[in-house]
């Protein structure tokens, strides 16, 4: 059996007491989470970014609670040591309570030990209801990819003092809701470290500076698996989508050149039987 990491005893891992920077990853399938199972990351995402990295659309808004679960259960299958949070997508918390509470279920029983969700204070009233359901949630704030339309973009925010402060009153209502964590995007870093600095919750930055109490790439990201745009955060520590393409292309020639498969790539029938086949003139 698994020893899962869990939210409770994440959410007191601050770095400015001695904590180990926090490390999210996300994953949304089989293969990527028994990858990261083999890592010391702490939580593994599966994040509706799936939309645009695995699935092709142009944001975040077209994938259903539907589709995340299913992803989440792929996920959850590969049985990681790491805490598994499920992403509510768009349009999946922002109706009523009863659906929330729904929706964030089939994250649970696909095998997520947590939810996260975008927006701040207006998010309060569904955060307690999830909480009062026994599902810890992780907030998200900053640059909201949910958000997309009403930011007019991916747009880098708290970008004045104004911006900043109010950001800085959106973390405290998720810490005092009882968010466990919270996810800083795209914000200068001067401010991922001033919300850090300020909540007793870790907080989580993609865009936001070294401050924080941890990290999260998205996995495509990282390890160079698309290049359609490559966001000024994103540290590449591989180029599979070069080596894939190398990979495939060789495969292709082997094929076309006759050296694939060979001799030891192929299943044999015993002597007798080829002879009985007669398949070489025998
Ligand atoms: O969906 C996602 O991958 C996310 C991260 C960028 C935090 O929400």
């Amino acid at each position: 059996m698994v020893k899962r990491l869990t939210a409770p005893a994440l959410s007191t891992r601050k770095v400015e007491h001695g904590a180990a920077p926090i490390v999210m990853v996300t994953a949304a399938d089989y293969p990527s989470a028994r990858m990261i199972g083999e890592t010391d990351a702490d939580m593994i995402l599966v994040g509706d970014s799936l939309a645009m990295v695995v699935l092709g659309y142009s944001d975040t808004l077209s994938v259903t609670i539907d589709v995340m679960a299913h992803h989440t259960a792929a996920v959850a299958r590969a049985n990681p040591k790491q805490l598994i949070v499920g992403d509510l997508p768009w349009m999946s918390y922002h109706v009523s309570i009863e659906d929330t509470l729904r929706n964030a279920a089939k994250l649970v029983r696909a095998g997520a030990g947590a939810v996260k969700l975008e927006g701040g204070s207006k998010r309060v009233p569904k955060i307690e209801a999830l909480i009062d359901a026994q599902i810890p949630v992780m907030g998200h704030i900053g640059l909201t990819p949910q958000s997309v339309h009403t930011m007019g973009g991916f747009q880098v925010q708290g970008k004045n003092a104004t911006a900043a402060h109010d950001l800085v009153a959106e973390a405290h209502a998720l810490q005092d809701a009882g968010c466990f964590a919270v996810v800083l995007e795209g914000v200068p870093r001067e401010v991922g470290d001033m919300i850090t600095r300020s909540v007793d919750i870790p907080t989580v930055g993609i865009g936001a500076g070294p401050g924080c109490d941890g990290q999260v790439l998205v996995l495509h990201d990282l390890l160079g698996m698309q290049d359609d745009f490559v966001p000024k955060f994103v540290r590449q520590y591989a180029n599979l989508k070069a080596e894939s393409i190398a990979s495939i292309s060789a495969y292709v020639a082997d094929v076309r050149s006759g050296a694939f498969p060979d001799d030891s790539e192929s299943y044999h029938i015993g002597g007798d039987e080829v002879e009985a086949l007669g398949l070489y003139g025998g």
